[in-house]
């Protein structure tokens, strides 16, 4: 039997992340230059599963019984054990992902969607992207708490998605190719704890913090707009507007900050932080002809690693679910 070979891509959020915990839409985009890839073959030991993890600086071969109770990769591959009603044979699974962990660039969500991909492939079962979807995000409950459900979304549906917890997903249409810089700020924070942080902010200052969600929810609405009729300098103004309020926040960082103002100096269109702050990666837009500039202005102001691709433009084919 040849491998089943799985992958998924990793996702920046253009708008909206915080504020979309809370009801509010949000805008998310895969990016195929990071991903994960799960390989899974027939156990050659026959009595055991293993599980080898090949990443650029380590590698380790785990079996599948010492995984912790709460392990995602774990709970990603039970979940789809689930679904069948006798014992799962043994197998061979190799993952290897270039996404950064803990970033805000999606790893967790990508690792949970190529293996309920791949482990149903191997099960010869056929899932919907909706059932995708749907145990993807309860592998990232386990891990983060109450997701809003953006990240799973995105990498499952592999598009441009604006996306609310109580309206459909819907794919938005992007016209033209849009430029980006991923910069590191090299500071790592769990989710889940800056989103504890907000909520205590809102529990603690209400009149404060609900207005800036409110306004974050107004950005995405002009941002869809924009991005649909390609208007890259409003999408780039709209952005640093997005990134002013999550500062207001609070889950914006010195290095963020920083990294922000340098790709503006440098001749950014816009720049933010993307995901959960405090750390992780800052999403930058730029003409082609300036790329290079700004990629170096960042390196020269402290980013420890970037990623340069591009988002796609894209027609709206189908609706997503
Ligand atoms: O840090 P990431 O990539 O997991 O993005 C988190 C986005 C938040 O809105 C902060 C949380 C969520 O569940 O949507």
């Amino acid at each position: 039997m040849p491998a089943i070979i799985s992958k998924a891509s990793g996702k920046i959020i253009l708008f909206g992340e915080h504020a979309v915990v809370y009801g509010y839409p949000a805008i998310a985009v895969p990016i195929d230059t990071i991903q994960v890839k799960v390989s899974i073959l027939p156990a050659i030991k026959k009595e055991q599963s293993i599980i080898k993890l090949r990443n650029i600086n380590w590698q380790d071969n785990i079996l599948f019984t010492s995984l912790d109770e709460n392990d995602p990769i774990r709970i990603s591959i039970i979940n789809v054990f689930a679904l069948i009603d006798h014992t799962p044979p043994h197998f061979d699974m190799t993952i290897s992902s270039s996404i950064p962990i803990a970033a805000g660039l999606g790893s967790s969500a990508a690792l949970a969607v190529a293996i309920t991909k791949g482990m149903s492939q191997f099960l010869g079962i056929y899932l919907s992207n909706d059932k995708i979807n749907a145990l993807a995000y309860k592998s990232e409950e386990i891990q983060h708490g109450s997701p809003s459900g953006i990240d799973n979304s995105v990498i499952t549906f592999g598009r441009p998605i604006l996306y609310s917890k109580t309206k459909n997903i819907s794919q938005i249409e992007i016209k033209n190719v849009i430029h980006i810089i991923l910069a590191d700020s090299g500071k790592r924070t769990l989710t889940k704890d800056v989103v504890a942080l907000v909520k205590k902010n809102l529990e603690k200052n209400p009149d404060f913090i609900k207005p800036i969600l409110a306004e974050i929810g107004g950005l995405v609405e002009e941002a869809a707009e924009a991005l649909l009729h390609g208007r890259i300098k409003i999408i780039g103004s709209l952005m640093v507007r997005n990134h002013i309020a999550l500062k207001k926040l609070g889950v914006s960082s010195i290095e963020l900050d920083q990294l922000v103002e340098s790709a503006l100096e440098n001749g950014a269109l816009g720049a933010k932080l993307c995901g959960g702050g405090k750390g992780g990666y800052m999403v930058a837009i730029c003409d082609p002809a300036s790329c290079e500039r700004i990629s170096s202005g960042l390196v020269a102001d402290g980013a420890t690693h970037i990623i340069s691709t591009k988002i796609v433009g894209s027609k709206k084919e189908n609706n997503l679910c």
